[in-house]
């Protein structure tokens, strides 16, 4: 993703759709921004639409089971989804969601969605991830 090479594979000629779910949180912050705007930069016009992790989430991140097992480091903490509005001429935030306000949490198993409940109750926890879309 962060490699320049992909980008200039994708038809530029029309409107597009970036999806990219489980990502930003692996790229530092000046990675994610240089993909959102070579992404913004490329196509006459779009959305983005994408998950993020707040920065408690980044400090928290060995306390998660699946970060942990995996290895995996998290760099990239967004705590204020509209600051990247200034990142491309146009770039706009249409939806913020809390990952503790998402659709469809009562399908989570108990001990999941008792988590999720807990959170959303303590500030700072409630904004640890969320998911944005974005019109540009
Ligand atoms: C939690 S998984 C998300 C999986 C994804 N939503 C899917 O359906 O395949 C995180 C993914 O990000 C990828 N990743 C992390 N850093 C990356 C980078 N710099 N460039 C490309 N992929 C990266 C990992 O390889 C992994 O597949």
């Amino acid at each position: 993703m962060t490699d320049e090479a992909w980008l200039r594979e994708v038809p530029d000629d029309r409107p597009t759709v970036a999806v990219f779910e489980g990502l930003t949180m692996y790229l530092t912050e000046e990675e994610g921004k240089r993909l959102i705007q070579r992404i913004t930069g490329r196509f006459p016009s779009g959305q983005l639409l994408f998950d993020c992790c707040g920065s408690l989430g980044i400090r928290l991140q060995k306390c998660v089971p699946a970060v942990r097992n995996a290895g995996a480091t998290l760099h990239w903490g967004l705590d204020d989804p509209y600051e990247l509005e200034s990142w491309h001429d146009g770039l706009t935030c249409l939806d913020t969601v809390r990952s503790v306000d998402i659709p469809g949490l009562e399908k989570m198993p108990a001990s999941g969605r008792m988590s999720m409940k807990v959170m959303a109750h303590l500030p700072g926890f409630r904004a640890m991830g969320r998911i944005l879309r974005y019109r540009f």
